[in-house]
């Protein structure tokens, strides 16, 4: 099984790129940018990656991103997550990006950006890896500065097929972002955003019925409301589940106790993604390995969750038809 895990073309819809920076790169544009971070070798990063919680996780992923200045610092962390996607058979890929974790430091929107799009290009050159980018709103922002980067994300249309919401959840509803994602889906963009990863149930449903989500990430709170698990899967609603991120965060004390293989057997359009697997000990094969080896998957059920990525993936029917 674990061969077959390995051996699957798979598509992966729930991953941050900044969270796909290794130790070693960490270290490497700290030194080539003359950042200061409080590490000086891969053994000190590692040991600060015990998390109690989202935000304990989010306050060193935000430190960690400072080191990322230059187009080239994009380029370098997107091709490593490409290198990474050829090792776990991932052939199509949906990127989120945090422009304000950058324009913050006064990177530039387009410098972010151009270096994630141009590693995309060349994936596609070389690998014939297909990817889409969708750029994600912090929550723990308010939506007035919110709208400065919706704007910044019209300009560069062509590029960005979506818009998402992440970052600390808990007193940051979607309705706070209520008329920004009007916007969004004014101007043709895919919505989606995290929901019930930590927050309850109303999360999940404000989602749906005020940003109009076409994919919720995480969404494994849900199980706390029978009408909504029923509404899920009457509308099929694609839920980005990324076990490793939920036990390394605590949402689920270990796997065993993950509640992915009740979505799934409910019904629900439930896929497997890898979140920040650099922070989370694993890439999307591990992910999947870990669920099979702890909650008795079956084979069709392997098969199922690979096939709900490509059916939920933001690509036109004809890809989708070759893919499956
Ligand atoms: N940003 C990066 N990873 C995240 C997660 N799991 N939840 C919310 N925001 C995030
Ligand atoms: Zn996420």
């Amino acid at each position: 099984m674990i061969e077959l895990i390995k051996s699957l073309p798979k598509a992966e819809l729930h991953l941050h790129i900044e969270g796909t920076l290794e130790p070693k790169l960490m270290l490497e544009l700290a030194q080539r940018n003359s950042v200061e971070i409080p590490y000086t070798n891969i053994e000190d990063i590692q040991k600060a990656y015990e998390f109690t919680n989202l935000q304990s996780f989010l306050d060193i992923y935000y430190a960690g991103a400072s080191v990322l200045l230059k187009e080239e610092d994009f380029y370098s962390l997107t091709w490593e997550y490409i290198l990474k996607c050829v090792d776990n058979n991932i052939i199509h890929t949906e990127i989120f990006f945090d422009p304000q974790t950058h324009t913050k430091r006064g990177v530039s929107f387009y410098t972010a950006l151009t270096g994630i799009k141009e590693a995309l290009n060349d994936a596609k050159k070389e690998f014939g890896i297909t990817s889409n980018i969708i750029v994600c709103f912090l929550r723990h922002l308010d939506q007035e500065e919110c709208f400065k980067t919706l704007d910044e994300a019209i300009e560069y249309k062509r590029d960005i097929i979506g818009v998402g919401l992440d970052s600390s959840e808990l007193g940051n509803p979607p309705s706070k972002f209520k008329e920004l994602f009007n916007k969004a889906r004014k101007e043709g963009f895919k919505i989606v955003a995290h929901a019930g990863e930590e927050a309850d149930v109303s999360y999940i449903q404000e989602a749906l019925d005020i940003l109009k989500v076409q994919r919720v990430d995480h969404g494994v709170q849900a199980m706390h409301s029978k009408a909504l698990m029923q509404r899920l899967k009457e509308e099929q609603i694609p839920l980005t589940v990324c076990p490793n991120s939920n036990i390394e965060l605590k949402v689920f004390e270990n796997y065993k106790k993950h509640n992915i293989k009740e979505l799934l057997d409910f019904g629900l359009n439930v896929t497997v993604n890898s979140d920040d697997p650099a922070y989370f000990k694993g890439y999307l094969n591990q992910n999947y390995i870990n669920i099979y080896e702890n909650l008795k998957l079956s084979k069709e059920d392997i098969v199922k969750l690979v096939k709900n990525s490509f059916n939920s993936a933001f690509i036109d029917k004809a890809l989708k038809k070759e893919y499956l």
